[in-house]
């Protein structure tokens, strides 16, 4: 039996990528074997996208660099910007057969999104033509886990995406809050606020790390707590 979870974030930035691989790291340490997917980067650095390398670092699965990231684009800019600049425009059918592949050869998928929960992916924006990160999700039907960069105005950010997954009729697994700002003020409030109104389960709380270390951030993660296939 394989298992897949969709990663989105209160916004780009906020440790999608950490959270992924920590996640990875800590299914990887209860036996499963596991694969990290991005659909969609933009910016390139040093030859390599760093989200992919980091993912496929931490992954015990390999698998073709075309299916675990089937569209890279050079620029850092909106992923349907660099779509129209470089004409390639980035097909969900085609993300979703290369999901299939990497769930068929792992117990456990962690595909990250891009940026926040609704990124415009296609190059047309009229409606009935356009498609976003949300529809990526849809696409893909997996349940989601909701990625909170703990920092001031994340309250309104996270309540917005976790409606907007749920108006999409996907399941939100849990979510994480990532404590990317070790200056916030009030860090506990806003943590007991979300956990009252998220109506799913925190998975975890992790720590601020001046050099973040997703192995060891994996030890914050609580999969017990997911309850919906390991226990
Ligand atoms: N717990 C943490 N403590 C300190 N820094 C962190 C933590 N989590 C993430 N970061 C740092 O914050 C930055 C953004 O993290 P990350 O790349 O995981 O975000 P992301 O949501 O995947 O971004 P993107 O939208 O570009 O994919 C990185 O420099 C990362 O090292
Ligand atoms: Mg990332």
């Amino acid at each position: 039996m394989s298992t897949g979870f969709f990663v989105t974030g209160t916004d780009t930035g906020v440790g999608k990528t950490t959270v992924s691989c920590a996640l990875l790291h800590a299914f990887s340490a209860r036996g499963y074997m596991t694969i990290g997917m991005k659909p969609v980067v933009s910016g390139q650095e040093d030859g390599v996208w760093q989200d992919v390398e980091h993912l496929k670092a931490a992954s015990s699965v390999r698998l073709a660099h075309e299916l675990i990231n089937p569209y890279a684009f050079v620029e850092p800019i909106a992923p349907h910007i660099a779509a129209q600049k470089t004409d390639i425009p980035i097909d969900l059918e085609k993300i979703r057969q290369s999901c299939e592949k990497l769930l068929a050869a792992a117990d456990v998928t962690i595909v990250e999104g891009v940026g926040g929960f609704m990124v415009p992916l296609s190059l047309s924006g009229l409606p009935g033509e356009r498609y976003d990160t949300c529809d990526l999700a849809k696409v893909l039907g997996l349940p989601v886990i909701l990625v909170v960069g703990m920092r001031l105005g994340c309250l309104n950010h996270a309540l917005l995406t976790a409606c907007t997954i749920k108006s999409a009729g996907l399941k939100l697994a849990g979510w994480v809050a990532n404590r990317i700002d070790p200056d916030m003020l009030q860090p506990e409030a806003n943590l007991q606020t979300l956990s009252a109104w998220l109506d799913c389960p925190l998975l975890g709380v992790l720590p601020y790390q001046t050099h973040p270390d997703a192995q060891q951030l994996a030890q914050y993660l609580d999969l017990s707590r997911n309850g919906l296939f390991f226990t």
